[in-house]
């Protein structure tokens, strides 16, 4: 598995087959996370979100995980050497990653995963979490009912095709990471929805009780 070849395509590539939905996702809830101070994200890929967080949490340190070295790449040319960053190059599940996050981001980086891995990979990033700690989650789904229902099942047979030849992640299909959370302690806040209901991002805090 590997995004090497995608990483210089990858925004572009965003610019025309989503706009700024996404991008307009991925930062949605970033206002209610300014107060945290030890974030890892994961699966970050080009920098972009990075970028915001840099802006709107002026006092937190980053671990910025992704398995593609040109993924960093570009993340450290979008976002520079700013001492507040760490880029570590590791794949999930396994990464042995640092503990402690307050704050742990997967934009796009769920859907990767298969039903066999995708517990295996919350419950690795669960574990690096303290017990207060907030996960936002950027992703695809599929809504339940209506033509957009069908429309993204449409969308995303596309994408998960191109995907697995262009870089061969494991998942065929995408998997909703929610009971996973609710396993590691983390209560849903709110969600919001884009692209008739395509793309989500949802907020999660962990709570001792
Ligand atoms: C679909 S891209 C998402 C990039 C970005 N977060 C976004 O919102 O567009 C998935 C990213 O996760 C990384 N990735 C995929 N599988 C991984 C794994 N098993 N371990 C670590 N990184 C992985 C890829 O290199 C890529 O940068």
């Amino acid at each position: 598995m590997s995004f090497d070849l995608l990483a210089p395509h990858y925004r572009w590539m965003e610019a025309i087959l989503a706009g700024d939905k996404i991008q307009r996702c991925r930062v949605h809830f970033l206002d209610s996370v300014s107060n945290c101070r030890r974030a890892l994200l994961v699966g970050e890929g080009n920098g972009r979100f990075l970028g915001e967080c840099l802006k709107k949490m002026p006092h937190a340190q980053f671990t910025v995980v992704d398995a593609s070295e040109k993924m960093l790449e570009q993340a450290r040319r979008r976002c520079g050497g700013d001492s507040r960053i760490n880029y570590v190059r590791a794949q999930l599940p396994g990464a042995h990653l640092p503990k402690n996050f307050d704050l742990i981001v997967t934009n796009c980086f769920l859907d990767c995963f298969d039903e066999r891995q995708l517990p295996t990979v919350v419950n690795e990033l669960a574990d690096c979490a303290t017990d207060s700690a907030i996960w936002l989650v950027t992703d695809f789904c599929v809504p339940k009912t209506g033509w957009a229902k069908w429309r993204a099942k449409m969308v995303l047979a596309a994408a998960y095709s191109f995907f697995q030849v262009a870089t061969g992640i494991p998942a065929r299909r995408i998997c909703a990471p929610d009971p996973f959370l609710v396993q590691n302690g983390f209560r849903f806040i709110d969600r919001i929805e884009a692209d008739a209901g395509l793309i989500y991002s949802s907020i999660w805090k962990r709570s001792a009780s």
